[in-house]
């Protein structure tokens, strides 16, 4: 991976495919055979070293309303032998999600909760998605949180958090280098973890 679109990666986004990324998922309990849905995946930042923890026997499903994004991220996966793993779910933005009850281990936000509310000023789209997210979880599934851009949405992240806590346990932040949109930087990330 030490391209995209025929242009070297800067080398800190180097380092992010060359293990900084695989490092990170396992912190948040990211493991081999695990199945993990990326909702809002982009270009897959996150889905493709999350593809290397999981290995053959683990599911990534990949899932964006950004269909040229999710085409690009087939074709990384496919030039890294990750397309067996990897399986693309292009939507048109519903926030329904196509995967049976309690059918993954994990699920990553990452940086998109303001896709989500927008400026509309009721929490009730992330209310509907957090639903789906606890149902396709299985008991002890771990919900991951990227808190990026809440501030525009008009609410802040103890809304947020509150919202969260009425379905899942809350299990604390952390910070890491991350990836934000392309680039490395420090960030924070919060855990949650369905109990029933
Ligand atoms: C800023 S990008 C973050 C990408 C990735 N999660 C990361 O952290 O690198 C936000 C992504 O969420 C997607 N998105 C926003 N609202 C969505 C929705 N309702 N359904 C599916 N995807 C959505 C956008 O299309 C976009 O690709």
């Amino acid at each position: 991976m030490a391209e995209r679109r025929g242009c070297p990666l800067p080398k800190d986004v180097e380092e992010w495919f060359s293990g900084l990324g695989e490092e990170f998922l396992r912190s948040i309990n990211v493991e081999a055979g695990h199945s993990v849905l990326d909702f809002g995946c982009r270009i897959g930042n996150y889905s493709v070293p999350a593809a290397r923890v999981v290995g053959f026997t683990g599911k990534v499903y990949a899932l964006d309303m950004n269909h040229e994004a999710v085409d690009e991220l087939v074709a990384r996966a496919n030039a890294l032998g990750l397309g067996n793993i990897i399986v693309p779910i292009k939507t048109r933005g519903e926030l329904i999600i196509d995967l049976p009850d309690k059918s993954v281990d994990v699920v990553l936000l990452y940086d998109v909760i303001h896709g989500i509310l927008g400026s509309a000023g009721t929490l009730d789209p992330f209310r509907q998605l957090l639903e789906e997210i606890h149902r396709v979880i299985r008991s002890r599934g771990i919900f991951s949180l990227f808190d990026k851009h809440i501030e525009e949405t008009g609410f802040n992240l103890g809304d947020i958090v509150r919202e969260i806590e009425n379905l899942f346990s809350y299990c604390g932040q952390s910070t890491a280098r991350l990836m934000h949109w392309d680039r490395l930087e420090e960030g924070t990330i919060h855990t949650f973890q369905k109990l029933a």
